[in-house]
């Protein structure tokens, strides 16, 4: 892999200055800004994974690279996030839940596809689930503002839209190749 040591470095430096997602989001913006180069500097995916490129209590930076029309159920991430696309497409569904509702269940609350070059950021308590459209790879670069892998979060059982702890290890194996 390329040495991404700016993306790194400047996401650093961006959220010691700014505690939100917001500097961090002007970061990804120009990183995705001419995707086709970013992607030349990264790699064109060859399989899909979540690679950490960086990873400590203050900041995740992952390649994500989503199987060909894979779904991944909805889930919340207990921490600010942006996504930046630089190949493919991810279509998102925002979701939020539903009040006093005894399994924890959720409703679809919005929408948003991203393709190359676009970046979202997601607040602290966004719900979110996510399909890959396409017939190929998409490649997306997810920095997270805090420890990824590390974090109590929820997700929600695809048919019945029950909340659940979430297990990386069940994420970790959608992902595997
Ligand atoms: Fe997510």
């Amino acid at each position: 892999m390329a040495d991404l040591g700016n993306l790194v470095e400047d996401c650093l430096k961006a959220v010691r200055d700014d505690p939100t997602h917001k500097a961090v989001a002007e970061v990804v913006k120009v990183a995705m800004s001419d995707s086709d180069a970013f992607m030349d500097e990264i790699g064109e995916p060859e399989k899909s994974g979540l690679t950490p490129i960086y990873k400590s209590s203050e900041l995740t930076i992952i390649n994500v690279v989503w199987k060909p029309q894979m779904v991944l159920m909805p889930h919340d991430h207990a921490m600010w996030a942006v996504i930046g696309l630089y190949t493919g497409r991810e279509d998102n569904i925002f979701w939020r839940q539903i009040k006093d509702d005894p399994q924890g269940r959720i409703e679809a609350a919005g929408a948003k596809s991203l393709g190359p070059g676009d970046i979202t950021p997601l607040g602290k308590d966004v719900i979110h689930s996510v399909t890959n459209p396409v017939s190929k790879l998409t490649g997306a670069i997810h920095v997270y503002g805090g420890d990824f892998f590390e974090a109590e979060r929820l997700e929600w059982e695809a048919e019945g839209l029950t909340s659940r702890r979430w297990d990386p290890e069940r994420t970790k194996a959608l992902f595997a190749d």
